[in-house]
């Protein structure tokens, strides 16, 4: 099955080939073609090219696309999409006053996620996500990845898991499932966390590696939740059945979980909010990607990752939604893409390339999706007519975009 998509305005980020994490002021470079064209086979991208040198090509369906811009979809590296309900009760508390930690503390937050997905069973969950996960493709997210974390006994963090699991084998996006036992400690093991972390690494992990269930550990390293020597055992523990992590650090507190992260050769350090000299030095000996959550910034109201400083250090930057129930209750990459530029002070080509290639490294999928390069999967964005793809972030909140395209062709579902 042949398809070629003509008169391109702009094709976005085009490489040959393997593409490297880019960093520094080689984010800034979005390798382009004007009036382009791009041959699709197979559900894979096959041949692009100016249209002053398009060949003759046979048996192709063909689609004229003047005006529009296309780009490889959105590489989502953090989110939280399988929840059993929304904690809209929550954002009200927090209009009144209270503070995202208060509510957390008086037993909301995570734990008020852990308890619904708790009682719901796994077919619920299921069609809760995948109906999330659609809406999501169809704001251009073409790869995701995806944690546990809301289930906090073993039964509910696997049901979890298997969640994601089926979202694997229903779609046809490079999905990653993530396992966050440690993301907050139980009601019921205030006074013992050690006693939770014991079941997380000797009962949980190995349960969750038997049944090949996580391409991924997290925890939750932070003050009132998971502390360094904490981390450090999850870190360990994953380390012995070859599963690299992504954690959540420095949201509220910088206290050395980057510099352990690192010392871990963890994959990626999420959030960042609040950072040190020390955190930007351990990062740049490392190759650790520090991803930036701007959304839950935004919804928390609180700092935003700086990314110029960790940019102008030549340091790599990822974009990613955070989407879930309680500090980001929306996995739209555009928004993303808009709060970076607009609060972080990022140029349009380097948000474009945080959410595609160095985003698609975050969560080991740059050999399939995160440029538009010969043999990858044809998961691509096709703009409305706009003026320039900087009109993407500018305009936020507005629909740019006409078409999603996975391996090739438009998903339909209900
Ligand atoms: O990435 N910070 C920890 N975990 C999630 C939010 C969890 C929640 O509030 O449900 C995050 O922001
Ligand atoms: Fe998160």
């Amino acid at each position: 099955m042949k398809k070629l998509l003509f008169n391109i305005k702009g094709l976005l980020q085009t490489h040959d080939g393997i593409t490297a994490v880019k960093r520094g002021t080689a984010m800034q470079e979005l390798p382009q073609i004007d009036n382009a064209w791009l041959l699709i086979e197979d559900g894979k991208i096959a041949d692009m090219g100016k249209m002053q040198d398009l060949p003759e090509i046979k048996g192709a369906e063909r689609t004229d696309l003047s005006g529009r811009y296309v780009l490889p979809t959105w590489v989502d590296s953090h989110t939280h999409l399988v929840y059993a309900s929304d904690r809209e009760d929550e954002f009200i508390d927090r209009l009144k006053g209270k503070s995202y930690q208060e509510i957390a503390a008086k037993g909301g937050g995570i734990l008020n996620s852990a308890k619904k997905i708790q009682q719901t069973d796994e077919d619920e969950l299921y069609n809760a996500a995948r109906s999330r996960l659609i809406d999501l493709i169809k704001l251009g997210t073409g790869a995701i990845e995806i944690k546990s974390g809301y289930g906090l006994t073993t039964d509910a963090e696997l049901k979890m898991l298997r969640v994601i699991r089926s979202l694997k084998r229903e779609f046809p996006i490079p999905i990653k499932a993530t396992f966050m036992g440690a993301h907050a400690v139980p009601a019921e093991f205030k006074d013992d966390k050690d006693a939770y972390l014991d079941i997380v690494i000797q009962e949980m992990l190995p349960m969750v590696a038997e049944e090949q269930l996580a391409d991924f550990v997290d925890v939750f390293c932070e003050k009132g939740f998971f502390d360094l020597a904490d981390t450090e055992k999850i870190l360990l523990a994953a380390e012995k059945y070859q599963l690299r992590s992504k954690i959540h650090v420095n949201q509220f507190n910088s206290f050395g979980g980057v510099q352990l992260a690192t010392e871990h050769q963890a994959l990626s350090v999420d959030h960042l909010e609040e950072l040190s000299t020390n955190d930007i030095d351990a990062l740049k000996n490392s190759r650790t990607l520090p991803v930036a959550l701007p959304g839950c910034s935004f919804f928390l109201g609180i700092p935003y990752t700086p990314a110029r400083r960790l940019i102008d250090n030549d340091l790599p930057l990822v974009l990613a939604s955070d989407m879930n129930p309680g500090s980001a209750p929306s996995g739209n990459m555009n928004m993303v893409n808009a709060l970076a530029c607009i609060k972080m002070k990022m140029l349009p080509e380097e948000t474009i390339n945080a959410s595609t290639i160095n985003a698609a490294h975050a969560m080991q999928v740059d050999d399939q999706v995160g440029s538009i390069a010969k043999g990858k999967n044809a998961n691509l964005i096709i703009t409305k007519v706009l003026p320039s793809y900087g009109y993407m972030p500018y305009a936020f909140g507005t629909n740019c975009i006409e078409t999603v395209l996975i391996n090739g062709k438009k998903l339909e579902y209900n």
